[in-house]
């Protein structure tokens, strides 16, 4: 139950009195006051919501909400008017309010909206102690998220760190955070003082990409001039992240299972075996059971790497934690751009809720960076992630898995997903895969998809789209 206090200030009692009803019954402690003076008097740094009349008889409410702004500035306040004039709506967002209502207004409404306020106030101050607390920038702190399966793979990422576990799999989808855990594990390890590597299997050629990791013998091949030590040696005592590791050419894996398997390795035209002592975290975001079964990884490998393996899980699957996200990234934007972004209205939180994230937590903080590059707004609405619509290209998005694919499969999945985002509508769908809607439909018949029964629950948020739209 919420112990949150508020303070109402209006002059007509029954006003009051009929909030006071309606919000105590939400478990909040009420205080009242009928005037100007009286609100400043009653105002203090434990009021965490005040609900504010425009009109009051001993001043303007707006020149209240500037003086409580100046001394609170992180309280919020909810402004209430029977005078609603444009310029007072403006005024008061300008000034910092968060929310504006105009009488007669529904109780149930305005309780939801103080719900909101208090919850936007709840996050900031969560965000600010993550921040102090956060003493290392890789802490486990850095990972945002307060969802049970977030908690889970966060406490999962501390037991691996302090444990003498030599091999660990990151497994989720694009933007999910691999590198972040990574990190993490690493710093808050015994290993935090030795070297942390980094290196991606899928930007270099296979040659390339084993002298990186094992280092090469003068003259191992033709541009050879000078012995090179491998990262694997370089990360001696510490970690080496190998990302992408579905992307290792089969020659590649049996070398890397061999050092996993005796801790030894050669460089490229050695002839002495190398100890070392690394800890590998591997990472995918492929689906690597699937790669085994196509033959193009080696099931050894993987039961080796799957010893200790960790999802990450997608953000569509952990909606909750997308206004914590949303607050810790406005946060840090804020202090980049020198912005005040104050938050995301309740609309646009819905709206990012509901969006399916295919870039994951890096789409996310992208499109809050973007709307704050482009606007100078205090609250984010849905208007400022209008682009969440479009496509994100990413480098693996469109890769040839080794095994090959049924290009008419990946049509039709291609079609089912924008025909849901676009929520059944076809023009919309049709401009997120660049065709238009004769095509559209052409397909839908040709792959016998019945438009109603692709998503029978989404025609409620249809209409809410057409609504904004
Ligand atoms: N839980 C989280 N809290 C805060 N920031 C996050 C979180 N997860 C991801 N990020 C941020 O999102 C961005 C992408 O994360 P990261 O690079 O770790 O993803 P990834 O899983 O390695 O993706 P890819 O498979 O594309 O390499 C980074 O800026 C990272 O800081
Ligand atoms: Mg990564």
């Amino acid at each position: 139950m919420s112990t949150a206090n508020l303070l109402i200030v209006d002059d007509e009692d029954l006003v009051r009195w009929s909030l006071k009803e309606r919000l105590s019954a939400g478990g909040y402690a009420i205080a009242e006051s009928g005037t100007a003076a009286g609100a400043l008097e009653k105002m203090s740094g434990d009021i965490d919501l005040v609900l504010l009349d425009i009109r009051l008889p001993d001043g303007d409410g707006l020149t209240v909400l500037r003086t409580l702004k100046a001394q609170w500035p992180e309280t919020p306040v909810i402004l209430m008017t029977a005078y609603s004039t444009v310029q007072n709506a403006v005024e008061a967002m300008r000034l910092g309010a968060y929310h504006y209502v105009n009488k007669p207004f529904n109780l149930d409404e305005v309780a939801l909206i103080a719900e909101k306020a208090l919850e936007t106030s709840r996050l900031r101050r969560e965000v600010r102690s993550l921040r102090t607390s956060a003493g290392r920038e890789y802490g486990f702190d850095a990972i945002v998220g307060a969802s049970p399966a977030m908690l889970a793979a966060k406490a999962l990422m501390a037991r691996i760190a302090s444990s003498p576990a030599s091999t660990v799999l990151l497994m989720g989808e694009t933007g999910t955070g691999k590198d972040l855990a990574a990190r993490a594990i690493h710093f808050n390890s015994d290993r935090a003082p030795r070297p942390f590597v980094n290196i991606t299997a899928c930007a270099l050629p296979e040659q390339l990409l084993e002298s990186e990791l094992f280092g090469h013998e003068r003259g191992a091949f033709t541009d050879a001039r000078q012995q090179k030590r491998g990262l694997l040696e370089t990360a001696d005592g510490g970690t080496v992240f190998l990302d992408e590791v579905g992307e290792m050419t089969p020659g590649l894996q049996a070398k890397l299972l061999r050092f996993l398997e005796d801790k030894t390795f050669k460089r490229i035209s050695g002839l002495t075996d190398i100890r070392v002592d690394v800890r590998v975290i591997a990472a995918t975001n492929r689906n690597l059971e699937t790669e085994v079964q196509a033959g193009a990884f080696r099931e050894d490998l993987f039961y080796r790497l799957q010893v200790m393996p960790i999802t990450l899980p997608p953000l569509r699957d952990r909606a909750g934690d997308i206004p914590l996200l949303a607050a810790y990234y406005i946060d840090r934007y804020n202090r980049e751009f020198r912005t005040r972004v104050q938050g995301v209205t309740p609309e646009g939180i819905a709206l990012l809720e509901r969006y399916r994230w295919p870039g994951n937590v890096r789409e996310l903080r992208n499109a809050i960076e973007r709307a704050m590059l482009l606007m100078d707004r205090e609250w984010l609405g849905p208007g400022d992630f209008a682009s969440l619509a479009r496509p994100v290209p990413g480098c693996q998005q469109f890769h040839l898995p080794p095994g090959g694919l049924i290009l008419e499969q990946v049509e039709k999945d291609l079609l089912v997903q924008a025909l849901e985002r676009a929520h059944g509508n076809q023009t919309q769908a049709g401009q997120l895969l660049g065709v238009n809607r004769d095509q559209v439909r052409y397909r839908i018949e040709k792959f016998g998809l019945v438009k109603p029964a692709l998503r029978p629950g989404r025609e409620a948020a249809a209409h809410e789209e057409a609504a904004i739209a």
